[in-house]
C-alpha cells in the first residue's frame, strides 16, 4: 500500500519515487503545490475507487496521511483483493474506520445478546449500542462478563441469563469478553454438555451458524475476534483452550470509538501483544508465506505508530492499530504463536496481564532464537526497513525501555523463589511451544526467566 503510494505521488510530481517518503507533502517539497495537488488527488481517488470529502482533503499534509485516508475508507472486500486474506480463515464483514460502527445497524437483526467487561468501564459503550439499535432491535439483553477470565461458572450464570436462544452475540471488550461470547455460544447449543469436554482439539461440533458472533474490540491486541482458539479457566488444572474455526467472529468491528479512553498501559500491553503474534507467527515452526504480508504490513503499521505518538492518544493511531491487531490476528490463527506465549500463558496464574507477559520475556526469547538461526528474523527485519534482525531486536528493547515494562521480579514478589522445575515443564507442556522455532534447554530457559 505504502509504495503503491509512493508511486503515485512520485508520478503526478514528475520525480524519482526514491525522492518520497511518508513525511513528503506540500511544505517541504516545492513542487507539490496547489496544482499537483489537484492532479494527486484525482489519481489516488481513481487508484484506490474512492471518493474524498472536503474534511478528508484538508487533512492532507503529508504522504503518510494519503495512507490514513485508504486505511480509514477502505471497504472489507476491497482487504481481500489487497491483502491476499481469500482462503485464509477471517470474519465474513469486517467493519472498520472512526465512527464505522453504525454500519453494524445493516448487518443485525433479531434477539440479540450484548456482553461487555465490568459495569464502570463499558457503561458508555452500552450507550452506543442502545442508540444504534433503539429503531432496529427491540429484544437486547446486556449482560456483564464477571472480572478475570472465563470460568465454566461464569459462563453457566450469563447462560442461565439468556432466556431464549439469541440471533446474536455481541462482545465489546477485550480477548476475554470476546471468548466468554465464544463459550457462551457453546453453552447454549449444548447446555448439558461441560465446557471440558471439548478441550480435545477441534471436537466442538460444527455450529449450526444460527447464532452470529459479533465482536467489537476495545484493545489493539488480544486477537481473540480473529482466533478459532476460546481460553478458560478451570479450578483444578489452571487454563484450557477449545479449538473451532467456528469461533472466528462472523462479523468485527474495528472503530477507535471503542479504544478511547483506554488507559496507557492496556494500550501498550495488547499492542505488544499484537507484536509478538506477527512475529512468533512469522518465524512459527508452521511455515505459511501467505501470511507473510500480513506480518510486514502489521508490523510496519505499528512500528510506524509507536515511532510518532507514543503515547498512543490520537484516534487515528488507534484505528491503524485495531487495523494492525486484525492482521496479527490472522497470522496467528494460522501460524500459531512460540515461547513467549507458552511462557505468558504458563506466568498468568499470577495475575499478570498477557500482553504485559509478552513484554517483559519477548526480546529475550527473539534474542535465542536469534542466535540459533538468523536468516528468518534477518529477512523480517529487512522486509521492515532493518539492516538486519539485531536491529528489530533493539527497537523492541527500546520500547520495552521507553514504557518501562521492566522485568518480571518487578511484578512477583520473590520469583527466585518459585518452583522452576515445574514451571518449565508446564511451559514445555503449553500448546505454543510446539511451534516455537527451536528447542531450548532448561537452563537457557531459566536464564529467559530469571532475566
Ligand atoms: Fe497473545
Amino acid at each position: 500500500m505504502e509504495s503503491k503510494i509512493i508511486q503515485l505521488i512520485s508520478l503526478s510530481l514528475q520525480v524519482d519515487k526514491s525522492m518520497i517518503n511518508l513525511e513528503t507533502g506540500p511544505e517541504n517539497f516545492p513542487a507539490w503545490d496547489s496544482i499537483a495537488m489537484l492532479d494527486i488527488i484525482t489519481n489516488f481517488e481513481n487508484e484506490f475507487d474512492l471518493t474524498l470529502d472536503l474534511e478528508d482533503i484538508l487533512s492532507i499534509e503529508k504522504v503518510e496521511d494519503l495512507l490514513h485516508l485508504v486505511t480509514k475508507n477502505t471497504k472489507s472486500s476491497d482487504l481481500e483483493l489487497d491483502l491476499g486474506l481469500s482462503g485464509l480463515i477471517k470474519p465474513a464483514t469486517i467493519i472498520r474506520g472512526t465512527n464505522s460502527f453504525g454500519e453494524l445497524a445493516n448487518h443485525i437483526e433479531g434477539e440479540t445478546v450484548v456482553i461487555l467487561g465490568s459495569k464502570t468501564y463499558s457503561s458508555g459503550f452500552r450507550n452506543k449500542i442502545e442508540d444504534l439499535f433503539k429503531y432496529k432491535i427491540h429484544d437486547i439483553l446486556f449482560l456483564n462478563k464477571p472480572s478475570g477470565e472465563p470460568t465454566e461458572l461464569h459462563i453457566d450464570e450469563l447462560t442461565s441469563k439468556i432466556e431464549s436462544t439469541p440471533r446474536n452475540i455481541v462482545g465489546i471488550g477485550g480477548g476475554s469478553v470476546i471468548d466468554t461470547c465464544k463459550l457462551v455460544r457453546t453453552k447454549l447449543n449444548h447446555p448439558k454438555v461441560p465446557l471440558k469436554n471439548w478441550i480435545p482439539r477441534f471436537s466442538l461440533p460444527k455450529e449450526a451458524g444460527e447464532i452470529k458472533l459479533i465482536s467489537i474490540p476495545t484493545t489493539h491486541g488480544s486477537g481473540a475476534e480473529t482466533s478459532s482458539a476460546a481460553v478458560f479457566n478451570t479450578k483444578k488444572s489452571g487454563k484450557k483452550v477449545i479449538l473451532s474455526h467456528d469461533f472466528v467472529s462472523n462479523i468485527v468491528v474495528y472503530d477507535s470509538l471503542f479504544t478511547v479512553g483506554l488507559p496507557k498501559s492496556i494500550a501498550i500491553d495488547t499492542t505488544i501483544d499484537s507484536i509478538t503474534h506477527a512475529i512468533e507467527g512469522y518465524i512459527s515452526k508452521i511455515n505459511m508465506d501467505k501470511t507473510d504480508k500480513h506480518v510486514f504490513e502489521s508490523l510496519k503499521t505499528i512500528i510506524r505508530v509507536l515511532d510518532s505518538d507514543i503515547e498512543i492518544k490520537k484516534s487515528e493511531s488507534q484505528q491503524e492499530l485495531l487495523f494492525a491487531s486484525f492482521l496479527s490476528g490472522i497470522v496467528q490463527n494460522h501460524c500459531s504463536v512460540g515461547l513467549t506465549h507458552s511462557i505468558s500463558h504458563q506466568l498468568s496464574r499470577y495475575g499478570i496481564p498477557h500482553g504485559r507477559l509478552n513484554a517483559i520475556f519477548l526480546v529475550d526469547v527473539l534474542k535465542y532464537n536469534y542466535s540459533r538461526e538468523k536468516s528468518k528474523l534477518d529477512i523480517l527485519a529487512e522486509n521492515l526497513g532493518y539492516d538486519n534482525g539485531s536491529l528489530l531486536i533493539q527497537w523492541l528493547e527500546e520500547i520495552i525501555r521507553v514504557y518501562e515494562i521492566g522485568s518480571i521480579s518487578d511484578y512477583i514478589d520473590n520469583f527466585s523463589s518459585i518452583k522452576f522445575e515445574e514451571l518449565i515443564k508446564d511451559i514445555k507442556s503449553d500448546i505454543t511451544y510446539t511451534t516455537t522455532p527451536f528447542d531450548i534447554s532448561d537452563d537457557e530457559l531459566l536464564k529467559i526467566l530469571n532475566t
